[in-house]
């Protein structure tokens, strides 16, 4: 079997509902690398970016000249003062994140979240329940859930495609682009928290619960091999999961290029995911037809169209906004893909497999 087109449309949060009304009003605090991702997301939904907030006048300024946003802020309070935003996007450091949601919850703001959602788990609960008690919407922006692969084996998943799960296999790394040196805010703890552990893991730990289950204890390895850097360049997770499934997390900053993929091995067939092949393609493995050998198996192919992971992303935060979905990624998936990563440095650091009820609390 062969050649099985997957539409973006038939994707989870695929589009903006017919009746989704007015266009939502935005805001974006921290105008640097990843909130051109968010402003892109909201473009392509239909959204209206009309406030910007970060302290660096400059960079505030030529963000506000280049994507054409009048109100311009350089504290988020002030901006929040002013009023008229529907939702916020939090893309500041990851130590500037809760500050930011707290205020915003208090003047009754839905937010996306930056991963990884804080580096401490009483400040990521603190920002969880100022959004619940606020009744506005938290979601995290662990985008991979939106990748078209990721959610089309989510569905796949959830309708018993491949039988139980038995292991998955989950990888993000690149090389920085092939640069000499590490981006200085992520070269030190004190500037980032941790390495690609922290940085890579987080969005691969929290893909590890949405198509496994929560996670009972790990055993991580961790090393610096290439960046004359005080962090970890390289590490591996063994997880495993409450079902019984194990599972594997690699990550690195080691790598030649950016690789992101996974495999999903199942009691009745596998689905297989990589960036590596040139075309965005999930295989479906399995065996369905008869005669099937050692090497030779069924295999349909998903060729995944449509938007970057980053876009469907903030359409489905806009879809939880208007009440139309179920908050995809909430601060709780956030809380728990950050509470694995602090089990991890923790069975790195003592090399022993770690229970994920006895993880630290923070960095
Ligand atoms: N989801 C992803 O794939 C992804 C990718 C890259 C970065 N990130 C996350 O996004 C966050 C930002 O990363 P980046 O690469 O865009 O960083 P960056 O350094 O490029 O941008 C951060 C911006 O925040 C601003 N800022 C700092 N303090 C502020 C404050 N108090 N108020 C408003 N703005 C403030 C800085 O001036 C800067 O312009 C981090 O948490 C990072 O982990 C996520």
């Amino acid at each position: 079997m062969s050649g099985v087109a997957t539409p973006a449309a038939d994707l989870p949060y695929g589009g903006v509902h017919p009746d989704a009304g007015p266009p939502l009003k935005i805001g974006i605090v921290g105008v640097g690398g990843v909130a051109q991702l968010h402003r892109r997301g909201y473009l392509a939904a239909g959204a209206e970016l009309v406030a910007l907030a970060d302290p660096d006048a400059a960079a505030l300024r030529s963000r506000a000249l280049a994507w054409d946003v009048e109100r311009s802020f350089e504290s988020y309070l002030e901006m929040f003062e002013d009023g008229g935003l529907d939702a916020v996007s939090i893309c500041t450091p990851t130590s500037v994140h809760a500050a930011p949601t707290l205020a915003a919850a208090a003047a009754g703001i839905h937010v996306l979240c930056e991963k990884p959602i804080a580096l401490d788990l009483d400040q990521a609960r603190r920002m969880i329940d100022a959004c619940s008690e606020a009744g506005v919407v938290l979601m995290v922006n662990h985008q991979l859930r939106s990748h078209g692969a990721a959610a089309l084996a989510k569905q796949m998943l959830e309708r018993g495609d491949l039988g139980d799960i038995t292991h998955v296999r989950l990888r993000q790394a690149h090389d920085w682009a092939g640069a000499p040196q590490v981006r200085a805010s992520f070269s030190t703890r004190a500037s980032s928290g941790g390495g690609t552990l922290l940085d890579n893991g987080c969005h691969l730990m929290d893909l590890a619960r949405y198509f496994g289950s929560d996670v009972e204890e790990v055993y991580a390895r961790a090393a610096t091999r290439k960046y004359a850097v005080e962090l970890e360049d390289t590490a591996h997770v063994s997880l495993r999961f409450v079902t019984g499934a194990i599972g594997t997390v690699e990550v690195a900053w080691t790598a030649t290029g950016w690789e992101e993929a996974f495999s999903i091995y199942g009691t009745g067939g596998a689905l297989e995911y990589t960036n590596r092949s040139g075309t965005p393609i999930m295989r479906h493995v399995h065996r369905s037809s008869p005669g099937t050998t050692w090497g030779e198996t069924d295999v349909s192919e998903h060729r995944i169209a449509g938007d970057p992971s980053h876009s469907r992303h903030v359409r489905a935060f806009l879809a939880a906004v208007r009440g139309e979905q179920p908050v995809l990624c909430s601060g709780e998936d956030g809380l728990e893909a950050m509470r694995l990563i602090l089990a991890a440095y923790e069975s790195a650091e003592r090399n022993v497999p770690v229970l994920v009820s006895e993880a630290p609390r923070a960095l």
